[in-house]
């Protein structure tokens, strides 16, 4: 066997690259999306366009832009040579939180970022973690790159690229922090909603037309994290080590995507460490990998505070340094201490050159210096319009037996609606992704606002179930959060009884703790708002010594049993703002719950029998960024609160329930057997109540699918049953086996599979064929197929081709999925999808070359609906 060739990108200056860029993304960014309407009262065979006002670029801005490209490198060069070492310095670390400064003399500006991947973030302050108190910093919160990589749909990438591009440069930022492609491997990950699926395929598909479309704004996209950030516990420390096969072939090829097809401008290091060094100073990663073989010419800037070293960060590749923990931007590492380093001839002069010249570049090709920079816009109906377009194709249907979708307006006249997140807003929380939405429907705005001005009277009755279980104070009355957007509570860990000696700090989303065994003295910590005045019941149940202070009243000191509740009533004004302080000493656990006035929860016995008398029942359940957030991963993947009880509970009093999950990571659904109808919405952004109407009564034909496998427990997936998910390092033992793979090889059936999707349209796949029937070196092949609508109902399908080399001489997947076709399908219209295999698809990283390795033999072409669901299958023959 020899060793193909590494198929070298041609040797395009970084300006041609940028022209091809910006023309391939108009052309996508011109095409509008449409989906069916299947609603039953309207003729189900139309087709409702939505269109979408994208600016695309005129003749004359296009010749503007290729004007301003093809001097870049000159002015590169003009510039250099003109500042001092002192400047040089001072442009490849942090003059703010958010920025790097400017060197007026020489025109060049402040180059500001901004978070995130799905929305410009608020201003935050200059110099500081805080807000800056701006009022007019609202903006699109559109749904989370989840949403985007379950539309499986790169022109909902490029809709969400453009938005982010436009707003971003309308707030006067030079980079946008994201899109984020780590891979989805561990569903307790807290940044899995951040990102694009389990799969390096999809991600690097989907990628391509979001980093495009951001860029068409003379804005820098900046793809995040480089590498192998999969996991929250210990981030900064946690030692990534993966084979050089699993590097290549499943935790790059989305980055090197960005590279190669998107010229992407900027790329942000992750926290955690590769094989023993800071992924911000890696040599392999950065300078063999990105810029060596990849020919990178954009900047690498680090995460906010990392653990680097000078001189390590210098040689490596690394760029610009960003949110150092330090006093003053003088001691980052790559301030003063490298100035010290170059004047001593440890670093070379030349290697913070490169950087300069990596800077300057980006600078001038997103139009830094040029008067005619695109300005942007922000808040306009048409990203509104984007925002719903995106959370409705997103939306994926992963079961509706006996047809209880679409709802039948005509049919269905009482509604009872419930869940966690059935009037949850969820733009202000997850983490650095948080967004200031401009306003955000809420799934249960979006269904009474379908209703409300119609003269179709349908009843929409809300209630919050009460577990039948002991109840901690909901979160709701919160008013304490941590940095993460989430509600929560503090946690003092201390060493001592008296509580002088404080050891450790946390937090928690809701007031219940479990000791574990281990003899604990915290003090658990929040701010509460009553939203009723009156004689509130106080209530502990726990197993140790208990005391409860409000506003520094001592209210209770007791020792609890874990089966007795100590109750204690005080009187609480609605409005007010009260200090909960609960001090817990003992091994067990403690939590704190309470009874109001008009409690904001319907018992079991009322909530049941509303859900017998409703015509259909829609729980919209999931997890919110309490779960789904940075900087900590969920310790389990049991639906929060007491969801399983109470939606166990609601389907079996009423088999027309929906349950509607929203959520970015896997969760048990221990129901789904017995449920008849369950969808899955992600965080729908802004307009996410209205996409979920749409979806729910047929306005709009659900035609998402799943970008991660859904596993029917914890224990099922790799990192788990494999043992390697700890503090201390990573070894990614599943290697290229992530996700679907994973449940493939191991023949473990999920809950739902990776690719899974229903739609209220019938899809028959027929006739398929190849271009040729065998495959000759770095020829491609084209592959085809047709699919019918055979329903009454537009929609779409997503025809997926997954690929098994038969014969290897390394264990490969099953099935790796090399590509996807979302078509768009009349009643009883016929179409074909088309894809393209070329030999890199056929390769593996071969560690005894380097490089990609494609061996000659038979290659099987599977196509269908998900994974698992296989319609046609065909092999080829491939020769070297
Ligand atoms: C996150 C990045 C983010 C940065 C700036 C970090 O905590 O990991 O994704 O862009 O903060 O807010």
């Amino acid at each position: 066997m020899t060793p193909i060739k590494r198929s070298k990108m041609k040797a395009l200056t970084k300006n041609k690259l940028r022209a091809v860029s910006m023309s391939a993304s108009m052309l996508i960014l011109s095409s509008s999306v449409s989906y069916a309407d299947s609603s039953n009262t309207a003729d189900s065979s139309s087709t409702v366009k939505q269109s979408h006002a994208l600016s695309v670029l005129s003749q004359s801005e296009q010749q503007r832009l290729q004007s301003r490209l093809s001097k870049v490198e000159s002015e590169v060069e003009r510039l250099l040579p003109q500042l001092t070492l002192e400047e040089k310095v001072s442009l490849v670390h942090a003059g703010g939180k958010f920025h790097i400064p400017a060197i007026e003399r020489l025109n060049i500006h402040e180059m500001w970022m901004s978070d995130g991947p799905h929305g410009v973030r608020y201003e935050i302050d200059r110099n500081s973690w805080a807000p800056a108190g701006w009022t007019n910093d609202y903006s699109t919160y559109l749904p989370p790159l989840t949403a985007v990589a379950a539309s499986w749909d790169p022109k909902m990438a490029s809709l969400h690229g453009n938005v982010l591009g436009a707003e971003a440069r309308h707030r006067n930022k030079d980079l946008i922090l994201g899109p984020g492609v780590n891979l989805a491997r561990l569903p307790l990950y807290g940044r899995n909603f951040e990102y694009m699926g389990e799969d390096p395929y999809l991600a690097a598909t989907l990628v391509v037309p979001t980093v495009k479309a951001i860029q068409a704004n003379d804005v820098g996209a900046t793809v995040k994290h480089y590498a192998l950030n999969t996991q929250e516990l210990n981030r900064t420390g946690v030692n990534a080590k993966p084979d050089e096969r699993t590097l290549r072939e499943v935790y790059l090829p989305a980055f090197e995507a960005a590279v190669k097809e998107a010229n992407v401008y900027a790329i942000m290091g992750a926290y955690n460490e590769f094989r023993g060094t800071n992924a911000n100073q890696s040599h392999h990663l950065i300078k063999t990998i990105l810029k060596g073989e990849w020919e990178y010419e954009g900047v690498l800037l680090t995460d906010w505070n990392v653990d680097i070293n000078t001189y390590d960060a210098a040689m490596n590749g690394l760029d610009i340094e960003m949110g150092t923990a330090v006093e003053s931007y003088d001691e980052y590492f790559l301030a003063a201490p490298l100035l010290e380093m170059i004047k001593a001839g440890k670093v070379p002069e030349s290697e913070l050159d490169d950087k300069v010249r990596r800077i300057l570049r980006v600078q001038l090709s997103i139009g830094m210096m040029d008067k005619q920079r695109l300005s942007g816009e922000r808040n306009t109906q048409s990203h509104r319009d984007d925002a719903r377009t995106i959370a409705t194709n997103g939306v994926v249907l992963l079961k509706n037996d006996n047809q209880v979708l679409p709802l039948d307006a005509n049919k269905v006249k009482n509604i009872l609606v419930l869940g966690p997140n059935a009037d949850k807003r969820h733009g202000f929380g997850g983490g650095s992704s948080e967004v200031k939405a401009l306003y955000e429907i809420s799934p249960l705005d979006g269904l009474k606002a379908k209703f409300e001005q119609s003269s179709n009277k349908v009843n929409i009755q809300y209630m919050r179930p009460a577990s039948s279980q002991f109840m901690p104070i909901p979160n709701d009355y919160l008013t304490t959060r941590h940095w993460t957007g989430t509600p929560s509570w503090q946690i003092n860990y201390y060493s001592d009884k008296q509580l002088t000696k404080l050891s450790s700090e946390s937090w928690i989303a809701d007031p219940q703790f479990d000791a574990k065994g281990q003899p604990q003295n915290v003090e658990i910590l929040a701010n509460i708002k009553p939203m009723e005045s009156g004689s509130h019941s106080l209530k502990v149940l726990g197993d140790g010594q208990v005391s409860l202070f409000v506003n520094d009243e001592l209210l209770l000191n007791e020792n609890a049993k874990q089966t007795t509740i100590i109750d204690k009533e005080v009187k609480l004004t609605a409005g007010e703002t009260y200090a909960f302080k609960l001090v817990y000493q003992g091994d067990s656990k403690v939590t704190l719950g309470w009874e109001t006035p008009n409690s904001l929860y319907n018992s079991e016995s009322e909530y049941l029998t509303a859900a017998k008398q409703a015509d259909a029942v829609v729980y919209f359940g999931g997890l919110s960024h309490a779960d789904d957030r940075e900087s900590i991963d969920r310790p389990d993947m049991v639906l929060p609160g007491q969801q399983d009880e109470i939606i166990n509970k609601l389907i079996k009093a009423n088999p027309n329930t929906v349950v509607f999950m929203i959520g970015g990571s896997a969760v048990e659904m221990p129901w789904a057997e017995k449920a008849n109808a369950i969808a899955w919405g992600w965080y729908g952004g802004m307009e996410a109540g209205h996409a979920y109407t749409d979806i729910l009564f047929g306005d709009a034909n659900p035609s998402g699918k799943m970008p991660i496998t859904l596993p029917k427990k914890l224990q099922d997936t790799a990192p788990i049953s494999l043992n390697d998910y700890n503090e201390t390092e990573s070894l990614y033992s599943e290697g290229v086996f992530i996700g679907y793979r994973w449940f493939e090889q191991q023949k473990i059936a999920p809950e739902f599979p990776f690719g899974h999707g229903l739609s209220y349209s019938k899809f028959t796949y027929e006739n398929l064929t190849f271009s040729q029937s065998k495959l000759k070196g770095d020829e491609s092949l084209t592959v085809s197929a047709n699919i019918t609508n055979t329903s009454k109902v537009d929609g779409a399908e997503v025809a997926q081709l997954y690929l098994y080399d038969v014969k290897s001489s390394v264990p490969r997947p099953l099935k790796e999925l090399k590509g996807f076709d979302k078509i768009w399908l009349k009643a009883g219209e016929t179409g074909q999808v088309n894809f393209t295999l070329n030999q890199r698809d056929l390769s593996f990283w071969d560690i005894n070359t380097n490089d990609w390795l494609a061996e000659s033999g038979e290659f099987k072409v599977m196509m269908g609906s998900s994974v698992e669901d296989i319609r046609l299958q065909k092999s080829f023959q491939y020769q070297q």
